[in-house]
């Protein structure tokens, strides 16, 4: 078993994460029940097979386990409202624990509901897909959808702790891995241009489990780091946004045409099309941006829209982006593989350049 622990200065907290294997049953071992008064479990029902052994190892009687439907859809007010209506029906109390088993829309979720009952209560993550392995349930930020906006309502609370058990993988399907190891090829690209080589050598569902324990170690070390360094985004966390920009605007025009795009999905495309940008814009070198990506390709990742998504849409798209300022589009951008820039402006040509660079060939 790996161990890390990420150490804000803003306040006076330690979250320990654990990473390894069979980690659900050593949960007992790694709690500290006695320091709580009650612990309950709130769980995505997809992941329920999970959540039950959770409940068995830390002994949590069915009464208080709830299992919500919906993954991302749970992430908006009346889901929230739920889970709030769920810890005051049980009356958990302020040295109660709740423990949030699922993918990132369970952490960002559940996670924004321990922070804010009774003002802050404790919450481990037991994260069960690999983007919230190395991505959601580390770095505490958390919330919900609203007004069609994703996470417009949220928090930043560190978790008490995040459980990190890879066998969880194994029920979760490949599509699903793809779209977290984009994020694992972002750290790469943003942090460390060797471990950016090392996981694009291969198709990312090929790698054995015990190598995945290796990286989603180095990742969330990565992620890990930044947030140390910048907990609530002034400036080196924005780095972590690198491909989401035009990832987010993916995502947004998919969903208005109604074409299925996961987020690792729109991220790795994104990914392609600021390093085109990144090039454009003369920080990395044409041989630097056939490396990235080539490593995306073979990563398994896609590095093209599957169809063509009209460009000046997805502009207007950009412009709505949270991360935006007073109007005016930021990027986060490569200075070289393994480093990134933030707050990068850039001028209208080359984003239109670069949205017709992302467009099926
Ligand atoms: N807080 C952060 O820093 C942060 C960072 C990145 C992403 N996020 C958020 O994370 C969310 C995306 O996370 P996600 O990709 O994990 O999506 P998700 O939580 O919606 O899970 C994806 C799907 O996998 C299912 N599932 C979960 N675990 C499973 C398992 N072990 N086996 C089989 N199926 C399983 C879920 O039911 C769901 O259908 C978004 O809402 C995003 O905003 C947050
Ligand atoms: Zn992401």
């Amino acid at each position: 078993m790996r161990t890390l622990t990420v150490n804000v200065a803003r306040v006076d907290c330690v979250c320990q994460l654990w990473i390894g294997h069979k980690l659900i049953q050593r949960l007992p071992e790694l709690l500290n029940r006695a320091a709580y008064t009650k612990v309950a479990i709130v769980a995505d029902r997809g992941a329920e097979v999970w959540a039950r052994r959770v409940a068995e190892a830390v002994k949590v009687e069915n009464s208080l386990v709830m299992l919500f439907e919906g993954g991302e859809r749970a992430k908006s007010v009346e889901g929230l409202d739920a889970v709030w209506r769920f810890l005051a029906d049980i009356e958990l109390d302020r040295k109660s624990l709740v423990l949030s088993v699922g993918g990132g829309a369970t952490s960002d979720l559940v996670g924004f509901a321990a922070a804010t009952y009774m003002r802050g209560i404790a919450c481990i993550h037991i994260p069960t897909t690999l983007l919230a392995h190395v991505d959601a349930s580390v770095g505490g930020k958390s919330g919900i959808n609203y007004n069609g906006i994703k996470n417009l309502i949220g928090s930043i609370a560190q978790p008490a702790g995040v459980v990190i058990d890879v066998d969880t993988l194994s029920t979760l399907p490949k599509r699903e891995i793809r779209s977290g190891f984009a994020e694992i090829v972002k750290h790469g690209l943003i942090q460390d241009a060797s471990y950016f080589e090392h996981v694009t050598r291969k198709e990312c569902t090929d790698w054995a489990s015990e190598d995945l324990v290796q990286i989603i170690h180095r990742s969330c070390e990565i992620k890990r780091d930044v947030v140390q360094a910048d907990e609530t985004e002034q400036g080196l966390r924005k780095t972590l946004n690198f491909g989401h920009t035009i990832g987010h605007a993916i995502e947004g025009q998919a969903l208005t045409c109604g074409i299925s795009i996961t987020h690792g999905e729109a991220v790795a495309i994104g990914m392609a099309g600021e390093s085109y940008l990144s090039y454009r814009g003369g920080r990395i070198s044409r041989s630097e941006l056939e490396t990235v990506v080539s490593g995306i390709t073979q990563a398994g990742l896609p590095v093209k829209l599957p169809v063509a998504l009209p460009v000046t849409a997805l502009r207007s798209t950009l412009a709505h982006d949270k991360k935006n300022v007073g109007g005016a589009v930021k990027w986060t951008l490569l200075d070289r593989i393994g480093q990134a820039a933030f707050d990068i402006s850039v001028s209208e040509d080359l984003i239109l350049d670069s949205l017709n660079e992302i467009q099926p060939g």
